[in-house]
């Protein structure tokens, strides 16, 4: 773990602090604002990562050659620090995170942090731009830790050397009320996923295929796509960057964790706390006439947290949801940022 503090190496510029100034915290999206400081570590193949370091935020330099360039070998992360009302700055299950790196890394072949020290790293890096932590409210400090092979692979195989990094950007919600409510497209043209592929895990090559159809359904006037199984074109599985719930009376069913959709942290925490309320959730394969019968439908996600849908649109069928005060996703989202937020007490052990 690093030594390296930034308020005792002083690093903090001018510059910065006009960066700092000039943020409308009333404005925020989620599109990258640089901040103060990132967090960098090294490691050769199959060795420890060595101490890292708190260093300015700023462009790093690589090989051309790097497995990352060249192949997409790498894997993202995604988590929030929170400030909350008593200014206590706080973390939701960061350890989580570490962990789905750890398995991340395995399935591409690369050599990961241990948990104990991506939490570190998490914490070394929103405490060096804690200022940049929004205030209650206003939204959070999204913190984007990133493995990635670093060394030169010319031929296909696991780098040589790895970096971990991890920078901060203060966001607001990835799917912000602002902008409106939630209109899906499913897609049946794009598959986002298949059987013993990377989509169980948050590989950076999940990501880039998904901006195409995202754009094409935004042309056509949706503000989202919902991803069908590539096995049966029958089965949902993924919004682009996010989980998918649907509600019938008491029971609310999800996708299950079988290696083509991502182990939401958001999504195994809403299980518990719809559990916690008597619903009974089940992970299990919901084909599309479900979704076009269910009562409600909402997504979860670390960017985006609990977000109603308002209507789906399959081929040329359109359905309207529940939304609203009323909705299970509205209380689920109180119940999950009241936590995150230090609101209520946090009895789950979840927060740090
Ligand atoms: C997250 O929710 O943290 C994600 O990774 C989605 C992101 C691609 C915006």
């Amino acid at each position: 773990t690093s030594s390296v503090h930034p308020s005792s190496s002083s690093l903090l510029t001018r510059e910065g602090d006009e960066k700092y100034a000039n943020v409308n915290w009333e404005e925020l999206g989620f599109a990258l604002i640089p901040t103060d400081y990132m967090y960098v570590a090294k490691c050769k193949q199959g060795e420890s990562f060595s101490e890292g370091k708190i260093v300015p935020y700023g462009d790093i330099s690589i090989s051309p050659c790097a497995a990352i360039f060249n192949h997409g070998q790498g894997i993202f992360e995604g988590l929030k620090a929170y400030r909350t009302e008593d200014e206590r700055i706080t973390l939701f299950r960061p350890d989580q995170n570490g962990l789905r790196m750890q398995n991340g890394a395995d399935r591409l072949c690369m050599t990961p942090p241990s948990v104990e020290q991506f939490v570190e790293a998490v914490k070394q890096t929103v405490l060096a731009n804690k200022k940049w932590v929004p205030p209650p409210g206003k939204g959070t400090l999204y913190v984007r830790p990133l493995l990635i092979g670093s060394g030169p692979m010319l031929g296909i195989a696991s780098a040589p050397e790895y970096t971990f990094l991890v920078y901060v950007s203060p966001v607001a919600e990835y799917h912000k009320v602002s902008s409106g409510p939630l209109n899906l497209e499913v897609n049946d043209k794009y598959r986002r996923s298949h059987a013993g592929g990377t989509g169980g895990v948050k590989s950076c090559i999940n990501y880039c295929p998904i901006v195409k159809p995202v754009l094409e359904a935004k042309s056509a006037g949706f503000s989202d796509i919902l991803f069908l199984d590539a096995a049966t074109g029958r089965n949902i599985e993924e919004i682009s960057t996010c989980n998918i719930f649907i509600v019938k009376g008491n029971i609310v069913s999800t996708p299950p964790i079988s290696g083509t959709i991502l182990p939401g942290i958001t999504r195994k925490s809403i299980i518990e706390l719809a559990r916690d309320i008597s619903y009974q959730v089940q992970e299990r394969d919901v084909s599309v006439d479900e979704l076009l019968e269910a009562e409600e439908v909402f997504c979860t996600g670390t960017a985006t947290v609990v977000k109603a849908v308002e209507t789906v649109t399959f081929h040329e069928k359109r359905v309207k949801y529940k939304t609203g005060e009323e909705a299970l996703s509205t209380k689920l989202y109180t119940m999950l940022t009241n936590i995150q937020m230090g609101v209520v007490e946090d009895k789950k052990g979840w927060v740090v």
